[in-house]
């Protein structure tokens, strides 16, 4: 028998914390071997990795129950998908099946959500910059635009002149509700800036205050922010209802719903602190219906939500790349992840599962994205079992702005797939280099 090979002895310490207990694994220990009944190898397989995989059910569900936790509420309620939030077609469509109206920050949204075939009066035009073409458009397409600033105003006065006709906007507002504010959008309404803007447009003739809009800011966990937003706006209304004869059509009550992901400050997990949807539409929606009108002159009651519709639908299969041990001691993992498709990473600490069954010794551990950049971390601290070079693992809830945000640095952006009553559909091809440098030139002069 030949001598077999000495193989110096490794000692690794573990966490206790992380050790299997008498309730049985740690829960990174539990393997998550499918998504949508199709294992995740075999996806990884066909697809590749990175690989951002779409449950379909989950998207419609999670749209569902959101419409009726406020539609039980409120008598005329309408949903408008924030697109800034994911704009794959497959995803604002999906969406759009179920009943959403758009919402939309740009022109470049906006073209989104005509070619997918919403009509106009379905589109909400927001943002602080609406260029004067697309505003000239959506107002011909009978949107509904919410003004940002006076120079807007002033481009829209004109745009009524130029169209013949007065034109309905509405307001953004923006109050002190939360810490920092966000002053940045819209009008301050507790500095009378608001009300002087109502004003100022009702009294031009070339346009009409129809609407009052306010999105407070995003990941808002805190639900009195949504009741002081609702209360604000409602007392706003009775001022320039009784003062200068405006009646709303609706008020739009914006977006920033909390997903169940954790934040790196939160001190409890998000699956603990992340409210309701029930919650949400009862703080937004019993502040509002005791303005006391019968139900059928309530303005319409809009909201915009993004990240708490579509980042708990999506997963990334991501895969280990190598394993090393760190000066300090502490193991870590690279994947063939990183935060240019991950640009969350900023706000949350992901959870991370197993993929492959690796045993029950579970290690705090660093891992990596495959980035060649220092700040590219994943994950500073997991506990996590001996994964190995080529096992995968499996990041949940990451369907908001990450897809929108993702950066073309350093490697091709992944596939998304898309999984619906146990069938895999293509929703966004792997990049290419091709498409990467399609709008390159390379002039003559320096070529070598
Ligand atoms: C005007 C507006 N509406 C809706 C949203 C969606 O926010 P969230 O994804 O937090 O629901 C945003 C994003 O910040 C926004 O700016």
């Amino acid at each position: 028998m030949p001598k077999q090979k000495y193989i110096k002895p490794i000692i690794i310490r573990h966490a206790s914390a992380g050790m299997a207990n008498k309730f049985g694994r740690p829960l990174t220990a539990i393997p998550t071997q499918r998504i949508e009944g199709i294992q995740i190898q075999e996806l990884a397989a066909n697809y590749g990795s990175p690989l951002f995989v779409l449950s379909v059910r989950e998207l419609r569900q999670r749209y569902r129950e959101l419409h009726r936790a406020f539609a039980n509420r409120y008598p005329n309620f309408q949903i408008a998908y924030s697109y800034k939030t994911n704009y794959l077609k497959s995803v604002c469509s999906i969406l759009h099946q179920e009943g959403a109206w758009a919402e939309v920050v740009s022109g470049f949204e906006y073209d989104i959500a005509r070619d997918l075939g919403m009509p106009g009066n379905q589109i909400i035009f927001n943002g602080p910059y609406k260029k004067r073409d697309e505003l000239k458009r959506a107002f011909i397409d009978g949107a509904i635009v919410n003004i940002d600033n006076y120079d807007e105003l002033n481009v829209i006065e004109s745009l009524a002149d130029e169209l013949g006709k007065t034109l309905e906007i509405g307001v953004r507002l923006n109050m002190n509700l939360n810490n920092p504010p966000w002053y940045k959008f819209g009008f301050n309404v507790e500095s009378g800036q608001a009300y002087d803007v109502v004003r100022r447009a009702q009294s031009s003739g070339k346009v009409k205050v129809v609407g009052l809009h306010i999105h407070a800011g995003t990941y808002i966990d805190d639900l009195t922010i949504y009741q002081k937003a609702a209360a604000g706006i409602l007392q706003f209304y009775q001022s320039i209802r009784n003062q200068l004869g405006v009646t709303l059509k609706y008020w739009d009550l914006g977006g920033g719903f909390a997903s169940r992901n954790t934040l790196h400050w939160a001190y409890l997990p998000g699956e603990q602190t992340c409210p309701s949807y029930s919650q949400y539409a009862d703080a937004i929606s019993s502040t509002l219906m005791s303005i006391g009108l019968p139900p059928n002159e309530m303005p319409r009651l809009f909201i915009e939500p993004g990240r708490a519709l579509v980042d708990e639908p999506f997963s990334l299969i991501t895969k280990v790349v190598a394993e090393k041990r760190l000066p300090s001691g502490q193991r870590a993992v690279i994947l063939d992840a990183g935060m240019n498709i991950l640009s969350s990473v900023q706000w949350y600490k992901y959870g991370i599962q197993t993929v492959q069954d690796s045993g029950t010794m579970v290690e705090d551990t660093v891992l990596y994205g495959g980035l060649c950049m220092n700040i590219d971390v994943l994950n500073a601290n997991v506990s996590l079992p001996q994964v190995r070079f080529g096992e995968y693992l499996l990041i949940p809830h990451v369907g908001a702005y990450n897809l929108s945000q993702s950066w073309q640095f350093i490697f091709l952006k992944p596939a998304v797939i898309a999984i619906e009553d146990g069938e895999v559909k293509v929703i966004k091809r792997a990049e290419t280099r091709e498409i990467v440098q399609a709008a390159e030139e390379l002039p003559d002069d320096f070529r070598f």
